[in-house]
């Protein structure tokens, strides 16, 4: 295990990674509350067909309100391929070869705005509850830090109620709402809520629950 694998399974929060040239791609193994071994890594353009099977296997409940049409090929392809551009990470959880959990990190482009990074994870619906949602922000987290994010973003559509609740628990606070601002998958406008926590407060949650669980530590 390396030294800052070790620093997280501790629960101490990682010091600011220096990024250099390129990240060393990340392929973790992993294990969730119930002993199910997962493999958490940098999602590859070899993926897309392993991509598109998970999506398709998200309800239309969870589908309606994502920013993109998940189940169009070029869509999702032209999204890996923002991994080339150097503002986006994207992170996938394995389970045997297919895809359980997809998770992204994206610095804002904008100057004023860089020390900003949206995080976006979801889960297939039949891994819920057994942890893999934390272990993606965790490891999301660490990117944010290795790029010096200091403000961590979630955006959602109102509807969204679980994941805002989740995010509130995760140290987010709702700072904007506006009216009508997106479109869900059926053309209906929905309110944009715009959600931040600060890097530290984010992590300070992140190990809090790590500490209401031996789960991690007890491996
Ligand atoms: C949000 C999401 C990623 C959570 O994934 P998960 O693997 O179920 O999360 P975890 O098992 O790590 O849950 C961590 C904690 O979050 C809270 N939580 C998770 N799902 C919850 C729910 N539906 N309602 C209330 N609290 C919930 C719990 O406190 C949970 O800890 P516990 O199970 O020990 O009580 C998943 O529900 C999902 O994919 N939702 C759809 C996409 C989405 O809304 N993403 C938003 C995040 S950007």
């Amino acid at each position: 295990m390396t030294a800052r694998g070790r620093l997280l399974k501790m629960g101490a929060a990682p010091q600011n990674i220096s990024r250099g040239e390129e990240r060393i791609g990340m392929n973790k193994n992993e294990t969730l509350k119930d002993g199910t071994a997962v493999v958490i890594r940098d999602l590859k353009l070899d993926d897309l067909e392993k991509l598109m099977a998970f999506y398709k296997t998200l309800p239309p409940d969870d589908r309606r309100y994502l920013k993109v049409d998940v189940t169009a090929r070029d869509v999702v392809r032209r999204r890996i391929l923002l991994t080339e551009q150097g503002n986006v990470d994207r992170l996938i959880a394995l389970v045997g070869d297919n895809i359980v959990a997809d998770g992204m990190l994206e610095v804002s482009r904008d100057d004023w705005s860089r020390h900003q990074g949206e995080l976006r994870v979801i889960v297939d619906r039949a891994f819920r509850r057994r942890g893999l949602g934390l272990l993606m922000m965790r490891e999301l987290h660490s990117l944010a830090v290795g790029r010096n994010i200091r403000k961590v973003v979630a955006k959602f559509m109102r509807p969204q109620e679980d994941a805002r609740r989740i995010c509130r628990a995760l140290g987010f606070r709702e700072e904007s709402l506006l009216p009508d601002y997106v479109l869900d998958r059926t053309g209906a406008a929905q309110d944009l809520v715009i959600m931040t926590a600060d890097i530290q407060e984010f992590w300070k949650e992140i190990e809090s629950f790590y500490r209401a669980t031996d789960w991690q530590r007890c491996q």
